[in-house]
């Protein structure tokens, strides 16, 4: 199935509704890169990562079928790519705890994630610390070329290339490929309706699946200054979906009517994202899709890891 072609990686956490900052910044690029057909594309839900803030089960299993489905919605073939659950593949975990005693605590000290925790003097899980280390696993296992991600998560491509040199350096052998990151800049990070980054940790995004009337609601609500000039908060979302171009004469034309602006821009963005609304509603009546879809990429992400799990073992010396 994977043939030749290099490998493309990537994955969600199953954590909360999947927002336009989820898919300018990650799921549109994915949908184009497959397009391309140069790439075996890897798609898994992250949910051994997302235990560390998701304590219920049936949030859990709700979240990831929601998670597939949208991957499927946004445009993903299913016959093309190997959709599939992290917990579903033992070797994420276990080459996890591989790399666990090849890492020292001061380096991964330095992970933003942790240094944030840290300056808000929150107490973290050891899951959290060490949660670079376990995507880490989640790359490597699969000689990954390319893993496209948001610009937050260049951090942990770093950290999962310098593990994987010092993996084959400590046990002097090739094991591991190591990976490039793929970062869209134009769209590296999507503003939320209160300017900052969207994120669902602030409570300012718009969902990819929102109704119309949702959509117009949350719109409608991006701060703006009053001075008077370009809202940049909505300018920078109306750049999502249509060109510099086309969007300066309607701003001058418009200068200093916010309300209109924002109608413009719901206008836009639901002609943008309807479809993808309409294929998500579809999936929804039919859950067996989802079922096959993954129970095909558990059989064949297994049989990947662990054809690179023997080497490993083979490698350390427990084989
Ligand atoms: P959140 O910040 O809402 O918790 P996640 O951390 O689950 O989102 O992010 C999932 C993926 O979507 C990551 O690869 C991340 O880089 C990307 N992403 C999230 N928010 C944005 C954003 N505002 N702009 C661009 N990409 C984003
Ligand atoms: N940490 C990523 C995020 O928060 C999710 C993730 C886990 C991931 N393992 C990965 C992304 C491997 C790419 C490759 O978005």
């Amino acid at each position: 199935m994977t043939g030749k072609k290099p490998i493309l990686l990537s994955a969600i956490k199953p954590t909360g509704d999947l927002h336009i900052g989820n898919y300018f910044g990650v799921m549109r690029q994915l949908v184009e890169l497959s397009k391309t057909g140069k790439y075996q594309l890897l798609v898994f839900v992250a949910n051994y990562h997302a235990l560390n803030t998701v304590q219920d089960a049936e949030e859990m299993r709700q979240r990831t079928r929601e998670l597939v489905r949208a991957y499927i919605a946004t445009g993903l073939d299913p016959k093309e790519v190997i959709f599939f659950k992290q917990s579903d593949v033992p070797a994420h975990t276990e080459l996890c705890w591989i790399f666990d005693t090849i890492t020292t605590m001061p380096y991964l000290m330095r992970a933003h994630a942790y240094k944030d925790a840290e300056a808000k003097n929150k107490e973290i899980s050891v899951g959290t610390f060490n949660y670079p280390l376990l995507m880490a696993a989640d790359i490597l296992l699969y000689d990954t070329a390319v893993v496209p991600v948001g610009a937050d998560q260049k951090q942990h491509v770093e950290i999962t290339r310098d593990v994987a040199e010092k993996f084959n350096r400590i046990f002097k052998a090739d094991v591991f490929r190591l990976p490039e990151a793929y970062i869209m800049p134009e769209v590296a990070t999507v503003p939320g309706i209160d300017g900052q980054k969207m994120s669902k940790s602030y409570g300012n995004t718009i969902s990819i699946f929102a109704s119309r009337d949702e959509l117009a609601k949350q719109i409608m609500s991006i701060v703006t200054d009053s001075s008077g000039k370009r809202p940049e908060n909505v300018y920078r979302m109306h750049r999502l979906v249509r060109t510099d171009a086309e969007l300066l004469p309607l701003y001058d034309a418009h200068r200093g009517n916010y309300k209109a602006l924002k109608e413009l821009l719901i206008e836009d963005l639901d002609r943008y994202l309807a479809p993808l609304r309409a294929a998500y509603g579809l999936l929804k009546d039919d859950s067996s899709i989802i079922d096959d879809v993954l129970a095909r990429g558990r059989q064949e992400a297994r049989t990947i890891s662990e054809a690179k799990m023997e080497e490993v073992r083979r490698t350390i010396g427990v084989y």
